[in-house]
């Protein structure tokens, strides 16, 4: 039996509670899917919804914390060193289009660090979740990262921006770098589910820039919990305020950062 804390049993059990009500929006995307309307509303009221249900849930428990929402933004609490960061569908696009892999991510961060996480991916019922200084877990089972040490036996997940985000070029450039020196490289469009695919082992890496606190606050700690490095692009802790983040197991971080360190010298590739 491992031994969580409440303020753990609390985030999981809101994940579980929203997860309910998006599994079954998530049925009636597949419908959707082949109307003329198409889901897009839908989509948005699915997001709302999970949201609402999460923040009810973790205000319930703790009503002094604050909020930091994909949806609904910043709510200050009273307790000033704690928030909630919340992203209610991690992976949106594959949720529209009736892909299975997407996640409810909630981070705690404390005195601007993050202390405990969880990702929950619900159509394959897989609760990934970790407190500082006390293991990360998939479901009930201890996680650490892969043991691979040599690049070219690595892969590497990714965000490839799209219409109307910037960084393509930059994109292209890291794209280039790491497909030359690794054996492949993964774009599964979630980033919270990126971070705890590193933490699992799954694969052994992941980089991404232009990405959002709420993407990623819930991961971050996994992948620490799970023995693997988290820092951004230049190999500080600023992740969520630099929206950026370089993820990898404890042997291959370095060579991924320096491989992208080495397509961002002399300021790299601005759009
Ligand atoms: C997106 C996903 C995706 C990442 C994007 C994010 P959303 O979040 O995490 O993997 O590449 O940068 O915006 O829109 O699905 O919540
Ligand atoms: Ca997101």
């Amino acid at each position: 039996m491992i031994t969580r804390s409440a303020t753990l049993n609390v985030m999981m059990s809101a994940a579980r509670k929203a997860a309910r009500g998006l599994i079954r929006d998530f049925g009636e995307v597949e419908q959707l899917q082949v109307s003329l309307k198409g889901p897009s509303d839908f989509v948005s009221s699915a997001d709302l919804k999970t949201e609402k249900i999460l923040r009810q849930e973790l205000q319930k428990a703790r009503p002094a914390f604050g909020f930091l929402m994909e949806e609904g933004g910043r709510i200050e609490g009273s307790d000033a060193s704690h928030r909630w960061i919340i992203d209610p569908i991690d992976g949106t696009t594959n949720f529209l289009h009736g892909i299975p892999h997407f996640a409810i991510s909630i981070g705690l961060e404390r005195d601007g660090e993050i202390i405990a996480g969880v990702v929950y991916e619900p159509v394959h019922d897989e609760m990934f979740h970790a407190e500082k200084g006390a293991g990360a877990y998939l479901n009930e089972h201890r996680l650490r990262v892969s043991a691979r040490r040599r690049m070219d036996e690595a892969i590497f997940a990714t965000g490839i921006p799209y219409k109307g985000r910037p960084g393509h070029r930059q994109f292209l450039a890291d794209a280039e770098a790491v497909m030359a020196n690794s054996a492949g490289i993964r774009r599964f469009g979630s980033a919270a589910l990126d971070l705890a695919y590193v933490a699992a082992g799954r694969y052994e890496g992941y980089w991404e820039s232009g990405i959002k606190a709420w993407d990623i606050a819930g991961g971050i700690v996994l992948v620490r919990e799970a023995g693997g490095y988290v820092t951004d692009f230049d190999g500080q802790g600023d992740m969520l305020q630099k929206g950026e983040v370089v993820a990898a197991n404890d042997q291959l971080h370095r060579p991924l950062f320096s491989l992208l360190q080495s397509v961002r010298k002399d300021g790299g590739h601005p759009d």
